[in-house]
């Protein structure tokens, strides 16, 4: 197995809403790694979808009065449209109502029946709809509000089968122990491990109160529990136990699952030991990140102040969205959503920073050498401080990519950059143009600024997609920014000189306060 393979998963979404910036953040996250081991030589795929089945989408249907498959039919497509408005690169995607889908769930299940792990039982304890989750007693206060989301909880009394989860445990603990990169960030950890010492419970994993979901094989009367169900998506999307499962077989040792932190128990403890149970390995990794809320509260249908992506990347553009969600909150951490936050951004690190550098050092190469880019030219002290400066960068960059610090790999881009118009600014190439005799040392600067704006295309690429190919447009070289492999990056000098550059456009326009 390739050790260049990517497989990265967003959560798949439930169609009890429309998107809102919660989903879209993930999202943009994922996108945003799968481009970054794209361009480093990576084979990447990435996959999302949409959870259809359950008690959360059975009842939003009935409000509605809509059938359940019609209410997902029609919100699946508003999450297609958001894997297209935010420009993602999606390699599959799946809906947990496709047949394909439904036949790995009771493929599964059957494995997990045939490995001696599922029982017939009765369940009698607390539901939480709103998170599809079961609790006991000890687990609830007296007023059985629901740990995770503080909603009320039902009673549930039913048939189920069990998963004998509990068996799994110590194989479990051991996991964690001997995989750091299994959960992350590291502060994550603690709250899972807790939770499994506190002793593992066999899980119920059929319904028999709702019909809105995969039948269990052999016993129609139950229908498979929607966490089952939709942890399945992650290797039913790869071809898992189909006729064609050379996808799963080449991507699933480098399963990567990017996952909001209210999901983790599921990731951590119900999926694993799934896998466990019939005989895959669990995943690499699984990455949590915090939680968004909206000018200081949490965002709610009832506040009215949920942000609506399509909406605000129609107001602000797709790549400045980008850019601002993962610039703003440190990766993994909660963040707060405000559309002063979201300008202040747009103008002063795109606008002013990187939109200047571009238009201001391109500008001078039509205005002094007619748009044709001067050589390079013999190096000085500054420029190989900058030579240095990219390398240290291109190091930087790896190095924080490798622990998901997308805040971090901006934050040394944007280091490199005010790096580089300080260089504008010490060496006046306007001063230098007056005097015939500096026109070599004018065109080193220049080609360094241009050179470094090469460098910078491929960093911001993974971010700014879009972006990157307009600078690269006018830096007159090819749209595709793969590099041959990581070190590739610290290379300068590659530019030509003697061609002309291309047509200058501002990357970002300020956005004025009405
Ligand atoms: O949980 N801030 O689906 P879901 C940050 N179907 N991220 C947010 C967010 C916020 N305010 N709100 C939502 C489900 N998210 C299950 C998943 S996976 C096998 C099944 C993001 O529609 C975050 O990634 O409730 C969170 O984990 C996910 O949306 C929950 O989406
Ligand atoms: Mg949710």
């Amino acid at each position: 197995m390739s050790e260049r393979n990517f497989y990265i998963t967003t959560p798949i979404y439930y169609v009890n809403d429309v998107p809102h910036i919660g989903h879209t953040y993930t999202s943009i996250a994922v996108d945003t790694l799968a481009r970054y081991k794209k361009m480093c030589g990576y084979d990447a795929f990435m996959l999302t979808g949409t959870d259809e089945h359950g008690q959360k989408i059975a009842n939003a249907a009935e409000t509605t009065g809509l059938k359940p498959i019609e209410l997902a039919d029609k919100v699946n497509v508003h999450f297609r449209n958001l894997i297209k408005t935010i420009n993602a690169d999606i390699k599959g995607f799946v809906r947990t109502t496709d047949e394909r889908h439904a036949d790995v769930v009771q493929a599964v299940f059957k494995k997990m029946q045939d490995a001696g792990d599922i029982y017939l039982g009765e369940y009698e304890g607390w539901y939480c709809t709103p998170c599809e989750a079961f609790w006991t007693e000890t687990q609830l206060g007296e007023e059985h509000l629901c740990p995770d989301c503080g909603g009320k909880t039902i009673m549930a009394k039913e048939p189920t089968y069990f998963f004998k989860m509990s068996k799994y445990q110590d194989r479990l603990l051991k996991h964690i122990e001997d995989n750091p990169r299994f959960i992350m960030p590291e502060y994550r950890k603690n709250e899972v491990v807790s939770f499994i010492k506190e002793g593992l419970k066999d899980l119920s994993v059929s319904r028999t109160s709702l019909t809105w979901g995969v039948p269990v094989p052999g016993n129609e009367k139950h229908v498979i529990y929607v966490w089952i169900d939709a942890l399945i998506s992650y290797i039913s999307g790869l071809g898992y136990s189909m006729a064609d499962d050379k996808d799963f077989n080449k991507y699933w040792s480098s399963a990567f699952h990017m996952v909001g932190k209210d999901i983790v128990r599921f990731h951590t403890v119900y999926w694993p030991t799934m896998l466990m149970s019939i005989g895959i390995e669990p995943p690499k990794t699984v990455f949590a990140h915090g939680w968004w809320t909206v000018e200081g509260k949490k965002m709610s249908k009832r506040l009215g102040n949920v942000v609506e992506p399509f909406k605000l990347i129609e107001d602000y553009g797709v790549d400045a969205v980008r850019y601002f969600l993962l610039r703003e909150v440190s990766f993994g951490l909660d963040g707060d959503f405000s559309f002063k936050a979201l300008k202040g951004r747009i103008n002063s690190d795109l606008a002013n920073d990187l939109g200047n550098l571009l238009s201001r050092s391109l500008g001078m190469v039509n205005r002094y050498f007619g748009g044709i880019l001067p050589d390079a030219g013999e190096a000085t002290a500054p420029e190989r401080e900058i030579q240095k400066l990219i390398a240290d960068t291109a190091r930087e960059y790896h190095e924080h990519f490798n622990e998901v610090a997308f805040n971090k790999v901006l934050t040394s881009v944007w280091a490199l950059i005010g790096r580089l118009n300080k260089y504008v600014d010490e060496m006046q190439p306007w001063v230098l143009a007056k005097d015939e005799s500096k026109h070599a040392r004018l065109g080193t600067v220049l080609y360094t600024l241009a050179d470094s704006l090469r460098v910078l295309s491929h960093m911001v690429s993974p971010f700014m997609p879009d972006s990157a190919v307009k600078m690269r447009r006018q830096l007159n070289i090819s749209e595709n920014v793969a590099l041959a492999d990581e070190q590739a990056l610290a290379e300068t000098g590659l530019l030509k000189s003697g061609v002309k550059i291309g047509e200058l456009v501002a990357l970002f326009p300020r956005i004025e306060d009405k």
